[in-house]
């Protein structure tokens, strides 16, 4: 049985499995932590295991590799990327930087190390008003995510001038979806991620991060809800409230990258230790000091 396999091998090799929150469900079953970007990075940042291994997309593990870099971190499916992160290139953010000197930049953890190493701070979905209101500029060049970008201009008096990126997951959710959801659902409460865009977020009862809808489930006296993100953070809402309802706003919100780790493959991972995910270590140590800093905040 793979899960079995994968729990001895992963004590033998002294390994930690960190999985984000859209991983499938046999995933996080052998995961030793799963959560949101921003939980990974700090887990990543603490861990003491030899090994990590990441089941999520590649900004999340070459964001444990750079904070780490005397583990050794894997990730079993090397081929899993985010799309939006590769909708800016490091020299494309260099010529953002130049049409607004004296601006500060803030990058969200979804991009590549190369852009991490442009930028001042990088930012989470479940930070993104704190790391902005932390710094002294008064103008802000937010990269990649247009709609986090302007969800959080709505909290701050700063200037802030998006790059016109996105995720596909969640900008094609549209108010007619939600229209749609809510009288199927009247009583349930409606939670989106910051990457929805604005009409939509207008229309929600909570704005979350991944892991900020989880706690917010279970604290909430509601016994509906209809979930505005990947459809894989269902599983752990369910999991994690058995006697709740959990609805997708849309059944299309599929991250076909997050569904790429399979048991399989991440038993493969922890016999061989590989692929490896490695960052150069002129990029790493530029792109050290943004996490870091955001870290701080
Ligand atoms: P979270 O940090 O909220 O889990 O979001 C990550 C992500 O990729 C959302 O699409
Ligand atoms: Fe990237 Fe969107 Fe997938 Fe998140 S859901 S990893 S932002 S493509």
């Amino acid at each position: 049985m793979p899960a079995e396999d994968i729990l001895r091998l992963k004590k033998e090799k002294n390994a930690v499995i960190l999985a984000h929150n859209y991983q499938p469900g046999e995933v996080q079953e052998v995961a030793d932590l799963r959560g949101d970007s921003l939980e990974l990075s700090r887990a990543a940042a603490g861990e003491e295991a030899e090994v990590i291994v990441f089941c999520g997309v590649d900004f999340m593990a070459e964001t444990a590799a750079i904070l780490s870099p005397e583990k050794r971190v894997i990730m079993p499916e090397a081929g899993a990327g985010c799309p939006m992160a590769s909708m800016i290139t490091a020299q494309q953010l260099r010529e953002f930087k130049a049409g607004h000197p004296g601006a500060a930049v803030v990058c969200y953890v979804n991009s590549s190390a190369e852009v991490k190493a442009e930028s001042d701070i990088c930012c989470t979905s479940a930070n993104g008003i704190e790391v902005v209101e932390s710094l002294e500029e008064e103008t802000v060049l937010f990269v990649p995510d247009r709609n986090l970008g302007r969800y959080v201009a709505r909290f701050t008096d700063k200037k802030i001038i998006t790059w016109d990126g996105y995720c596909y997951v969640h900008d094609r959710y549209t108010p007619e979806d939600v229209r749609r959801a809510r009288s199927l659902h009247p009583e349930a409460e409606l939670l989106v991620h910051p990457e929805c865009r604005p009409e939509v977020i207008d229309l929600a009862d909570h704005v979350y991060s991944t892991s900020g809808m989880a706690r917010h489930a279970r604290k909430s006296s509601a016994q509906e809800f209809i979930i505005g993100t990947e459809v894989g953070m269902n599983y752990r809402l369910k999991q994690e409230n058995p006697e709740k309802e959990f609805y997708p706003l849309s059944e299309e919100a599929i991250c076909v990258d997050m569904k790429k780790t399979s048991l399989e493959k991440v038993l493969s991972s922890l016999v061989t230790l590989e692929p490896r995910v490695v960052v150069p270590e002129e990029i790493a140590n530029r792109a050290r000091g943004a996490i870091e800093r955001m870290l701080a905040v």
